[in-house]
């Protein structure tokens, strides 16, 4: 079985998702390691390279061409947003810039739906491992032809964890460092791979037992939410809430070690 949206809307808009999903990741196959012009956007470590650009025009056009009318937020700037849309699109072309740019194995191409405000689509394509990762609103997180199910484990003791920094680490005395301590002396393991929207789907495919990151941004989890909430996680903020669709405070898990991952966070302030 492979995931086929009853619904005839949320199947159309999955089947585009996906298709424009693989076809930004075959672009970053090819530019792979073949030397790329790199800027820099708020800071000296914030990166965009063209490929960012080239996928972020290629999914935008490919929407506009079949859907035009429905919003895009999309991360480089494309598209014309308008939050209160019927059908809005946010997209991070190339999540993992600074992997990509430097030759380290993991981005992904990562692209949410929703449907007057609700999550209904998510997709995160990781073109090196040609992994799709899909959600469809109440009909499960999958993997090509597996369902995807959160983990079991309930202690941060036995958890593999993932975090990120933000790109105004640096200079911020927010930097989600004594969450990082507290946590690096409390769980089995610790990763910092880059690329949120592929840490969502980890947890999401129990690959890891939860993640947390600061000051992220729409793009980065509009579609790995969908994911872990429909392979049966938790998303909140930092004090138990509701998901954080700014993404400025994010909380994954497999809802076992997640309050127990809350007490050691600390949300800072900036
Ligand atoms: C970044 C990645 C990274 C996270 C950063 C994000 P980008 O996205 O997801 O893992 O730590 O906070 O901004 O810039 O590569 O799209
Ligand atoms: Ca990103
Ligand atoms: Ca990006």
């Amino acid at each position: 079985m492979t995931l086929e949206p009853r619904d005839p809307l949320h199947a159309q808009l999955l089947e585009l998702a996906r298709d424009l999903a693989k076809q930004a990741g075959a672009l970053q196959r090819e530019r792979y390691e073949t030397g790329l012009d790199i800027d820099t956007k708020i800071s000296t470590i914030d990166l965009v390279t063209e490929v960012d650009r080239a996928c972020e025009a290629l999914i935008v056009e490919g929407i506009e061409r079949r859907r035009p009318g429905d919003a895009i937020l999309a991360e480089e700037g494309h598209g014309q947003d308008e939050e209160a849309a019927a059908i809005r699109w946010i997209i991070d072309p190339l999540d993992g810039t600074t992997n990509f740019a430097h030759g380290f194995p993991r981005f992904c191409v990562s692209i949410g739906i929703e449907s007057e405000g609700q999550r209904v689509v998510g997709v995160v394509y990781d073109p090196l491992l040609d992994e799709c990762f899909e959600a469809a609103c109440g009909e499960g997180a999958w993997l090509g032809e597996r369902r995807l199910r959160v983990s079991k484990e309930n202690e941060v003791g036995r958890s593999l964890v993932a975090t990120g920094f933000a790109y105004d680490v640096h200079r911020s005395e927010n930097d989600n460092l004594a969450s990082f301590r507290n946590v690096v002396k409390k769980a089995r393991g610790i990763r910092r791979d880059g690329s949120a929207a592929l840490d969502l789907c980890y947890v999401a495919a129990g690959r890891l037992d939860a993640y947390w990151e600061l000051k992220l941004h729409p793009w980065d989890v509009a579609a790995g939410y969908l994911i872990v909430e429909e392979a049966g996680g938790r998303i909140s903020d930092f004090s138990g809430g509701g998901a954080d669709r700014a993404g400025r405070e994010v909380v994954a898990s497999n809802r076992a070690v997640h309050d127990e991952l809350l007490g050691q966070l600390e949300p800072g302030s900036d």
